[in-house]
This record gives structure tokens, sequence and C-alpha cells, in this order.
């Protein structure tokens, strides 16, 4: 298993591109699926989830290749339905290809995604409104049994905007017969991308930006050729590394429309951030201002975000609080934050974040994508040596993450094994 070694501190400062969005992307490949043709996506990145929903695609018969950026997928000769449990466990989002499934064909067999390093992820809202659509569902030895003989709309209301059910109910919805709508939908920028592809797909759907979302089934759709919006969440983490270096970045080829509440947070800790045409100049302060945070549903301040906005207070002029409301136990990098000195207080879903004078290096150990983000920013800082060890969570979620911080000025190396 691959490490990072990062010595520090360093100031990161120049340029940084952003790549196209991991959460973007992957309900995009699988809509293809929808379309029953050929399917080509832009700004993809080239990612480990990239290579993994891919192998997913190719195993129901779905041509994929991935050339500099851009995605090809031919999904004209769909030969199986069937999603297997050693891609499943790997990446929760391979159920989005159970509504294009069953939308097109009438039949899945996915395996349930199990939980995650901060507890279980249940999928009961995507089931729920699938069955509202009129498909069967049986769980049978670990997978989801579905079958539908054809899908008609229905009104969903769900308990939470959750991202992913309102992504497969969404694609569910495109090939039903009659009117859906989806009430407190999710409203993330990905799921407006979605949307928009299937528009220009043919299919007919109103109020994507909004959490009620009106769908009206078409008997098929054309395949899209679409663009994946940037990376919000790779762009803050770059906007969170330039404030803990206390250094300067431009950020670009992003959507700075999608990080309203990551540029408030950011500049409320005292960063001096202007905004330019698909991009954004992050300037950190002398010194961190300690600051309150609250996670929520988009657009509030992203849970994807949460562990990286940990590090930077760390090193706060006193003391934050941290309130996690989408995933209450999703602290996994606090013990970890703490071999590198910081001084952090969990109480249920609330971490209290005590500000010290510097991290000092030591070797950790990263749990999931964005708890790796938050360690690798917390090295950057800190006085010494930091092993960051199991990067392939990192490998997930960012492209090419030790070449883009080289680039900026940070000393960190990739060891294999
Ligand atoms: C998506 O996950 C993202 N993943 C996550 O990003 C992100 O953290 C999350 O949305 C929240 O923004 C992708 O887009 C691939 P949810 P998802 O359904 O869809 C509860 C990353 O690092 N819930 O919006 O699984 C759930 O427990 C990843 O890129 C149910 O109760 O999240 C949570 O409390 C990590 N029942 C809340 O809803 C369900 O059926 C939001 O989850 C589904 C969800």
């Amino acid at each position: 298993m691959d490490s990072f070694i990062i010595r520090g501190p360093s100031k990161l400062e120049g340029s940084v591109n952003i790549s196209g969005a991991k959460n973007a992307m992957l309900p995009l490949m699988a809509a293809a699926i929808l379309t029953g043709g050929k399917c080509v996506l832009e700004n993809v990145p080239d990612l480990k989830d990239t290579e993994t929903m891919s192998e997913l695609l190719r195993g129901l018969g779905v041509d994929v290749e991935f050339n500099n950026s851009r995605l090809f997928l031919d999904a004209s000769k769909i030969e199986s339905e069937e999603a297997p449990y050693n891609l499943v466990r790997t990446m929760r989002a391979s159920i989005y290809v159970l509504a294009p499934l069953i939308a097109k064909y009438g039949h899945a067999r996915v395996s349930l995604p199990g939980g995650c390093a901060w507890g279980p992820r249940p999928i009961d809202l995507h089931l729920k409104g699938l069955m509202a659509l009129g498909a069967k569902i049986e769980i049978d030895h670990g997978y989801i049994e579905a079958s539908a003989k054809e899908l008609h709309g229905a009104e969903i209301i769900l308990s939470v905007p959750s991202v992913g059910a309102t992504v497969n109910i969404l694609m569910a919805a495109v090939l039903a017969r009659g009117i859906t709508i989806i009430e407190n939908a999710a409203r993330e920028p990905e799921i407006v991308n979605l949307a928009e592809a299937l528009k220009q797909s043919g299919a007919k759907i109103d109020g994507e930006e909004s959490s009620r979302i009106q769908i009206e089934g078409v008997r098929e759709i054309e395949p899209f050729n679409f663009r994946v919006i940037p990376d919000r969440i790779e762009a803050g983490t770059f906007a969170a590394a330039a404030v803990i270096t206390g250094g300067k970045i431009e950020i670009r080829e992003c959507e700075p429309d999608h990080m309203h509440s990551i540029i408030n947070k950011l500049s409320e800790c005292g960063a001096n951030i202007k905004l330019f045409k698909n991009g954004l100049t992050v300037e950190a302060p002398a010194k961190i201002r300690h600051a309150e945070v609250e996670t929520g549903y988009y657009p509030a301040f992203p849970t994807d975000m949460q562990a990286q906005m940990m590090s930077v207070l760390c090193l706060a002029d006193g003391a934050s609080s941290i309130i996690e409301h989408v995933y209450p136990d999703r602290f996994t990098h606090v013990a970890e934050l703490g071999r590198l000195g910081a001084d952090i207080n969990i109480d249920g879903s609330v971490a209290i974040v005590n500000g010290v004078e510097r991290f000092e290096g030591a070797p950790v150990m990263a749990t999931d994508i964005r708890a790796s983000s938050a360690l690798i920013l917390a090295g950057l800082a800190a006085h010494g040596e930091t092993k960051v060890l199991r990067i392939y969570h990192i490998d997930r979620g960012y492209e090419r993450i030790e070449e883009k911080l080289v680039a900026l000025g940070a000393d960190i190396t990739r060891i294999s094994g």
C-alpha cells in the first residue's frame, strides 16, 4: 500500500487547475446505460473511482474507453444486469447502476454497498423511491434483486435530501410512464449536471436546481456528449491548503458559484479571497481565526469539507466548533490529527477544536477520501516529517494530488509498499 512522506512546514504558492468532479462523473457514467448508445464525457478526472466504475460498466457489457480526460461509453450491448460485491464494496456509487438497469432492462441484481469508515450508509431511500415507481425489490443474500415490467410516475418525498437517492430516482423516472415529483430532492451541482445531460438527451426534467424536481417520463433518450463540472471539493481542499500553510494559491478551472459556503467560512477564518471567472485566489491570514462550522445539505457547508476545515481550525487563534449534521460519526480523522498535536474534543456529532501553535510531523493513517486530504493538509503545515499511510483512499477522489502540491512548493513524495 502506498504512503506519502511530507516534510513541512511549507508555504504553498502558485496556481493549480482543478479536475472534473468525481461525484458528478459517477452518476453520468451510470446514466449512459439509460441511453443504450454511445456517450462521451469530457473533463473526466483520472481517479481510482473512474477505473472502478469503468470496470463495473464493462462487467455489464458497456464498452468503456478513457483517454486524456475523455470517456467513451458504448451502452448498446448490455449483456448482464449484475453489479458484483467485490466492486460495489469498494465504491458505494456502484449503486447508481440500479435505476438505469431497472428502467431500461426491467431487471437489476446489485450488491448491497455496506458501510464505510465512519459508519452505516443506508440506501433505504433509494429502494423506497424505486418501489414507489413500481419496481419489485427483494434482498437476497446481500444482493438487491430488482425487477419492473414498466415503471410509472409517483410523488416521492425524501425524508432527507439524499444525493444518491435523488440520482437513482431521477434516472428511473426519466423512462417511467407519467409524471414523477421528487420533493426534498438534493440540490447539489452534481445533480444539476446529471439533469442537464439527461435533458440534452431528450429527458423532460424541471426544477433540478430546487428541492422539487418534476420529471415527465419519455420512451427513450438519446446518447449524450457532456462535460463534467469542476470538483468543488477538490477546489475547496486547495483553498484550505493555502490557508493552513500561510500561502497564496490561484485556483483555476473551477466554479466559485458552487463553493459559496466554503468561501464564506474560509473568509471568516481570515483568508483574503478574490473571485474571477472560473476561479478564485485564496491568500492566508497571518493567523487563522477560529470559527463555528455546521455541515449540512447543499448549499450549506459540505460534509466533504469537514475534515479539511478541521485541520485548518487546529491552528486557529482560539476554540472552534464543528457540528456534523450529515454523518454524525464522520470523525475518524480526529485521532490521527491528535497524533500531529491537535487538541480536539468530540461529544457526539460536535467537535471542539482548541487552536494549537503548530503541528509536529508523525506517521498517521488515512481512513477515507476526505480524511486523507485533511491529514495531508496538516502534514504540509507540520514541523518535521509526516507519513500518511493507506493513501489508496486519496487516489479515489483526487487526481494527481502530489504533482499538484509539488507544483505549489510542497515537499511530498509517494512511496510504494
Ligand atoms: C454523496 O454520498 C457523496 N458521494 C458523498 O461524498 C457525500 O458525503 C454525500 O453525498 C453527502 O453530501 C457521491 O456523490 C458518490 P447521501 P451519498 O445519500 O449519496 C442518509 C466523497 O467523499 N441516507 O446524500 O451516499 C445518509 O445516511 C463522498 O466524495 C439515508 O438515511 O450521501 C446521510 O446521513 C463521501 N438513507 C444523508 O442521508 C438513504 O437511502 C446524506 O447521504 C440514503 C442516505
